[in-house]
């Protein structure tokens, strides 16, 4: 029996190449050049598998016609957002994902963008670079001190839940959270963290909020121009989850009128654009998607894809599928 014909869409860890090389009739994209809409089109018209990532746009246009040939999409991330899951599910296309080895590094990133924006990390690295720093003094590049300040997590899944531990136990703080579904307030204190009804009554306490709810339609614009003015004067935005959860306009006219102090972005609403007016402010730390960026990490994504596509092509349940 031959091979199933996979694409995969970017350059993955060389150990995975290899392995989906070895075990699928496979086209590797040896440029790395992002897919446009077209060849992505023309990629579930000819291939069993296209196994994307976030760089990769399937609106439902893409799906549409009777000629598609893909039966199964390996997302390399955990979010999916990029893709249009009702179009894919009514063509019968399984979705699968990556979730849980991406867990720790995220955060990580998360907790580097609160660190860096409130000891002003980036303001400073500039300055060294720039051949600026004329010594040291008391009143230079001081900052917010971490210890002690409070943390509103939006979003209390797996990677909200490590950075409510790191926020907690690493750097003692006051943890405070706003999730859809109740948490089980035993289990929220394992992490050193305290559910709150609302977003409003989060935004209300935190100095520091921190968003790491899904992307999509469900929380489009979930920070827009009245919850950053429900945020404490003089408090700070990080945002690892997805860029359309920011209404990236009014997240600007916020930093520029001071309604909030600061922000640190790794997403971005239109990525790779990042604003020009956002690029050009001091007080926000801006990151270009790294929240998995590890070797550990990145090839732990790629060989589950690999065991996601695996078990659909032997007929067994994909581990992570999505629908
Ligand atoms: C993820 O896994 O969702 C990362 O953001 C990359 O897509």
């Amino acid at each position: 029996m031959s091979k199933p014909r996979i694409l995969v869409t970017r350059r993955w860890p060389t150990a995975v190449e290899a392995a989906l090389s070895e075990a699928f009739d496979t086209t590797l994209n040896q440029d790395d050049v992002a897919l446009d809409a077209a060849q992505l089109r023309d990629a579930l018209l000819s291939y069993d598998a296209v196994l994307p990532t976030v760089s990769d746009r399937l609106p439902a246009a893409l799906f549409e016609g009777e000629a598609v040939r893909s039966k199964i999409i390996g997302n390399f991330g955990v979010g999916f957002n990029h893709i249009d899951i009702a179009a894919a599910k009514a063509k019968d296309i399984v979705v699968t994902n990556t979730p849980g080895v991406l867990t720790d590094c995220t955060a990580d990133i998360a907790m580097l963008l609160l660190l860096s924006v409130a000891r002003r990390g980036g303001e400073g690295e500039r300055e060294v670079r720039a051949g600026a720093w004329t010594g040291w003094r008391p009143t230079h590049l001081v900052g917010t001190k971490v210890t002690g300040k409070t943390v509103g997590i939006i979003g209390f899944g797996r990677i909200g839940k490590a950075f409510a531990q790191r926020c907690h136990f690493g750097f003692g703080m006051d943890v405070v959270f706003y999730n859809r579904s109740s948490v089980d307030s035993a289990e929220a204190a394992h992490y050193g963290a305290r559910q709150l009804p609302t977003v409003e009554d989060v935004l209300g306490a935190a100095d520091f909020v921190s968003l790491h709810c899904p992307g999509g339609a469900e929380n489009r614009h979930l920070m827009n121009a009245t919850r950053f003015a429900a945020m404490k004067p003089g408090a700070f935005l990080i945002n690892t989850a997805r860029g359309d959860v920011v209404d990236e306009t009014a997240l600007i006219a916020a930093l520029e009128q001071g309604t909030i102090r600061g922000a640190g972005l790794d997403v971005y609403e239109a990525e790779p654009h990042v604003p020009e007016r956002l690029r050009a402010l001091e007080n926000v730390v801006l990151l270009p998607h790294l929240g998995s960026a590890t070797e550990e990490t990145r090839t732990a994504m790629g060989m589950k894809v690999m065991d996601n596509i695996s078990a659909f092509f032997a007929g067994r349940e994909p581990p992570d599928r999505v629908i």
